[in-house]
């Protein structure tokens, strides 16, 4: 798909941070380690910078326009730009990270989405609540053709959030517990295509969000990652259009892909994996939209005890 076949309002908008100051300097995750990164800091910070331009242009080739924050000195994780906030129909719900190293992207990100609902991008801007902690959108996927959000809990995002997903949002919110410390974020683990096809990694989750997540997706729609695909990270995909970008994946889920109908861009990201991300963990969707009725309808049945 090229941007001239879509029309204006419906392009897919992402935000990205570009790497500037990105490096590991901290660990808060198993990826993490800065002993290593300092080894050869000068050749992966270069390396950082070529893979996101790289990806910047893959993204823009397969009709996305990009708005950008700007980096800022001694906040290296702000590049993770889908953590910056949940994002639908014009709302975007700030951010509230766990640990404290990644406290200090709060005022950045919240100063970011400030400008761009000055911009007419955005129609409001929400500061998160003290009580719960959540990751953005890296632990809270819209899943477009459902009409829900999945939520990851368990590592960084608080299962009490899909309360405040629902009330903020008005669609139904399903947390689903994590169980590997390398998936710490759903995103690394999840990701919903808009035709239904969910992909996953099943060891990443706890017995009871299998259960969940299979009610919901039937087994024509479960693409399960075996570990050498997880580990590459092609869970953590972007779609645009039909074009599926990742890092990298295996020939079977290559051909998986395409047998649904799309096109898969391979472009690396090494170097933000040593810092436990890839290619969604780098963008936020800015235009995802609800499908109000079906959304609001599934919250109805289950006030009414119903599923
Ligand atoms: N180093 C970052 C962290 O641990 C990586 C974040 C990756 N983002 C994501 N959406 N999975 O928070």
């Amino acid at each position: 798909m090229t941007i001239a076949t879509l029309r204006p309002g419906l392009q897919p908008r992402l935000l990205m941070c570009p790497p500037r100051h990105f490096a590991v300097t901290y660990s808060i995750n198993p990826w993490m380690d800065p002993a290593q990164w300092a080894d050869g800091a000068a050749d992966l910070r270069a390396c950082a910078a070529r893979q996101w331009t790289a990806l910047e242009s893959a993204l823009h080739e397969a009709g996305a326009a990009i708005e950008t924050v700007a980096p800022r000195e001694g906040l290296p994780d702000l590049v993770f730009t889908a953590n910056a906030a949940v994002v639908l129909d014009r709302k975007a719900l700030l951010a509230r990270f766990r640990h404290p190293e990644r406290q200090g992207e709060q005022p950045v990100f919240a100063a970011g989405f400030r400008a761009l609902a000055a911009r007419g991008l955005l129609d409001a801007v929400i500061e998160p609540p003290e009580y719960a902690v959540l990751e953005g959108a890296g632990d809270c996927i819209f899943d477009k053709r459902r009409g829900l959000f999945w939520l990851g809990s368990g590592f960084r995002s608080d299962a009490a959030a899909a309360r405040l997903i629902e009330d903020t949002f008005g669609v139904p919110c399903l947390a689903l517990t994590l169980a590997d410390a390398r998936h710490y974020h759903l995103d690394t683990a999840l990701c919903a295509l808009p035709c239904g096809s969910v992909i996953y990694f099943p060891a990443a989750f706890s017995a009871a969000a299998l259960d969940l997540l299979h009610s919901h997706v039937a087994p024509h729609e479960r693409i399960a990652l075996g570990p050498a695909d997880a580990a590459r990270f092609a869970a953590n995909a972007v779609c645009v259009g039909r074009t599926v970008v990742l890092s990298g994946c295996g020939e079977t889920l290559r051909r998986r892909l395409e047998e649904r109908g799309y096109t898969v861009v391979q472009t690396p990201l090494n170097a933000f994996m040593r810092s436990g991300g890839s290619a969604c963990c780098l963008t936020l969707r800015l235009d995802h939209a609800s499908e109000a009725a079906g959304a609001q309808s599934m919250l109805a049945r289950r006030a009414a005890g119903l599923r």
